[in-house]
């Protein structure tokens, strides 16, 4: 595989039910992905992939694709530790290679002073394996700092907390004046999501929104 890839890294950042979700829909309709990998914790992916129980089964959809198409999605069950299954999965994302590989809810399984060194390898070295990630976290204070650090691009929806913010302020190099200003605003017709977005490469930062109808 080519050492000329780019990376690949996005990020979603927000508080519950502040955009985050929309978004990740949107632009996984946009990229339609031939091969897709989706941490789905909350099982809320079923438009994009088939659902998948267990580690094993996760391992066989990929040995049966081989460099062929697949898209999958884990929706981790009781039976292992959250942080030692998403181990796993960040593993096998990194051995597949050529993959759109969403992470949801970030806050769950990485901290600010830790994460699965597969996590990171994903976020340092997956442009190597042509990964394209794409990461959502409700408390960007929380996570691994490795994530927003080498994020390529950032869309940052309101936050409720001052540290939530500040630390989102920097990632994008802005005020925080201009995080502080975010919100999603529910009416009885719209929902009106605020958010801005910094594309580090195109080097696009702009404030925009999206309306939903109720
Ligand atoms: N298909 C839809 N049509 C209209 N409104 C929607 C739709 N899906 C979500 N919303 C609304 O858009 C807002 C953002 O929802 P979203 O699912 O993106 O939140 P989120 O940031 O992913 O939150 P969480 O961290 O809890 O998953 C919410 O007010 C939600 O009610
Ligand atoms: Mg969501």
């Amino acid at each position: 595989m080519s050492v000329l890839n780019r990376p690949r890294i996005e990020a979603y950042i927000g508080a519950s039910g502040s955009g985050k979700g929309v978004s990740v829909n949107a632009r996984l309709r946009e990229l339609t992905p031939r091969r897709l990998l989706i941490w789905d914790p909350r099982n809320e992916y079923d438009a994009y992939a088939r659902a998948v129980h267990s580690l094993p089964e996760l391992v066989k959809a990929f040995q049966k694709a081989g460099a062929g198409g697949v898209r999958v999605r884990y929706v981790p069950g009781a039976a292992l530790k959250l942080d030692d299954a998403f181990d796993v999965v960040c593993k096998l994302a990194f051995n597949a290679g050529e993959l759109v590989f969403v992470a949801e809810e970030l806050s769950d399984v990485t901290t600010a002073s830790r994460a699965p060194a597969s996590w990171r390898q994903v976020i340092t070295q997956g442009r190597h394996r042509a990964l394209h990630v794409l990461g959502c976290a409700q408390r960007p204070a929380l996570i691994d700092k490795t994530f927003l650090g080498n994020a390529t691009y950032i869309r940052c929806f309101t936050l409720r907390y001052d540290d939530d913010r500040r630390a989102m302020a920097k990632a994008l190099d802005v005020p925080q004046a201009q995080v502080d200003a975010l919100e999603t605003v529910e009416t009885e017709k719209h929902t009106t999501i605020r958010y801005i977005e910094r594309d580090f490469r195109a080097k696009v930062l702009r404030t925009a929104q999206i309306r939903l109808a109720r």
